[in-house]
């Protein structure tokens, strides 16, 4: 099949390589010159692993081209994806310009019969908005094509797995033509496919991040209780998580969620009930929650220090959660911020994210090369991001460089009796500790 991909940030890119990998003719299109000559000679603009091999595989292979042209995109396939970005406004709206923008030009380099799949999380009703905007700037009014939705659900960090491995392929279309391509599309993945309205799916995927954010919050307000009457919440959230009705899954307590999507799409489905004259209740508590359960670490510190003026802090762990780069909506940044205002001297480390963060943070605080230059004369170590590599620390080593033994574990993620036994103070989140 001849694909084409509109957008080649990570869903973009993921979709696109992997639909090439099975075989496709696809055509990965970006307004950006410097990446797509980037992403031509086999460097992806993001970190995901497999992703970069994939690329290169696919290149070589010459099923996987990239272009700045819509409009080559638009003649040379049958299906269009249309994967770009759809970020929050400050009123909480979801940003549609740039899905406006291709379903335009789309309309107007129409040449035949096109399924039109909207990739991107977009509002309920955005089929059928790109439907009307493709008919109004077409000049052959009599060519037919298909809007589908086709929601993504992939995890950063794990999404070219994710694409081939997902517990659901959800197709929301109203027409039996789009439906057999998409079918056909997906059929060598051997997930399950929902096949619904395009409103259904696209209100599946704001419902699906809205409910595992809600999980992640609810947990953390156990946690909270759990401290404070010597409850233990990996036990609690264990045997929570035996019961199949509740499943085992997204009960880590911890200093809660981050990343471009749990924030956005929760903001994102307020603003559909909004719109359709409802105001949601639960989900605007899980956002208040995980706002205060994100510099939970910094209210610890207050109240064993008093006053953090001076102090050394030691971070482990930048990203919004372990196998990316992405710092977008990270507990961290709030982390930062609150110790840098109380006046806290900070040295950090990740193993990936470091680039980044000198970008987003800049130079208020002092970058490591590994994590023991980091605790080098630290008062205490906070750990934010649960990168395997920090389970496996030399922490005898740590004793020796820290001027305090103390650890505040933000994800619950070190082995605390090894280290008490150690002779480090160690505080999680929700140990009852
Ligand atoms: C999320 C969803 O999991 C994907 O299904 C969805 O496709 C994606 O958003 C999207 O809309 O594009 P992602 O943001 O990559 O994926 O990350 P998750 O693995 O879901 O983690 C989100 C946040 O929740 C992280 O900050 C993580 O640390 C936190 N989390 C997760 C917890 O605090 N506790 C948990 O038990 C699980």
């Amino acid at each position: 099949m001849r694909i084409t991909v509109v957008g080649t940030g990570y869903v973009g890119l993921v979709t696109g390589t992997c639909l090439a990998e099975i075989g496709n003719e696809v055509i990965c299109v970006d307004v950006n010159e410097e990446k797509i000559n980037k992403l031509r000679n086999g460097i992806p603009p993001i970190y995901e692993e497999h992703l970069e091999e994939m690329i290169n595989n696919n290149l070589a292979k010459n099923r996987l081209k990239f272009t700045t042209s819509l409009e080559r995109g638009v003649k040379l396939s049958d299906v269009i994806f249309i994967a770009v970005g759809t970020p929050p406004k400050s009123n909480g709206q979801i940003d549609m310009s740039q899905v406006d923008e291709v379903a335009k030009s789309i309309g107007k380099y129409i040449n035949g019969y096109k399924v039109i799949v909207n990739k991107s999380t977009v509002p309920v009703g955005s089929a059928n908005r790109v439907k009307n905007i493709v008919y109004l700037n077409m000049k052959d009014k009599s060519i037919e094509f298909d809007v589908v939705s086709n929601p993504e659900f992939l995890r950063e960090g794990t999404a070219v797995f994710d694409t081939f491995n997902g517990d659901r392929i959800v197709i929301g279309s109203n027409s039996e033509k789009a439906t057999e391509i998409m079918k056909e599309i997906y059929e060598s993945f051997n997930i399950p496919m929902l096949i619904t309205n395009p409103e259904s799916a696209e209100m599946i995927k704001y419902a699906s991040n809205a409910f595992l954010a809600t999980k992640i919050s609810f947990i953390n307000e156990i946690a909270n209780v759990c401290e404070r009457v010597g409850a233990d919440v990996k036990e609690v959230a264990k045997g929570m998580g035996i019961d199949k009705r509740i499943g085992n899954k997204f009960l880590n307590a911890g200093i809660g969620f981050g990343g471009a999507c749990f924030p956005k799409d929760i903001k994102g489905l307020m603003q559909i009930g909004n719109d359709a004259g409802y105001e949601f209740k639960i989900v605007k508590k899980v956002l208040e929650v995980n706002n205060a359960q994100r510099i939970k670490p910094v209210e610890m510190l207050r109240r064993l220090f008093g006053n953090l003026n001076g102090v050394n802090v030691s971070i482990l762990g930048l990203s919004f959660k372990p196998g990316t780069d992405d710092l977008r909506e990270a507990p961290s940044l709030y982390v930062i911020k609150e110790l840098q205002s109380d006046g806290a001297n900070i040295k950090a480390y990740d193993p990936i994210a470091m680039e980044n963060a000198k970008l987003v943070i800049g130079n208020s605080m002092t970058y490591c090369n590994d994590p023991y230059e980091a605790v080098e004369g630290s008062d205490v170590v906070v750990l934010l991001t649960e990168w395997a590599e920090f389970k496996k620390l030399d922490f005898n080593r740590v004793k020796e460089l820290v001027n305090r033994p103390l650890i505040i574990d933000g994800r619950n993620t070190l082995d605390s009796n090894s280290l008490k036994e150690k002779g480090f103070e160690y505080f999680g989140i929700g140990l009852g500790d």
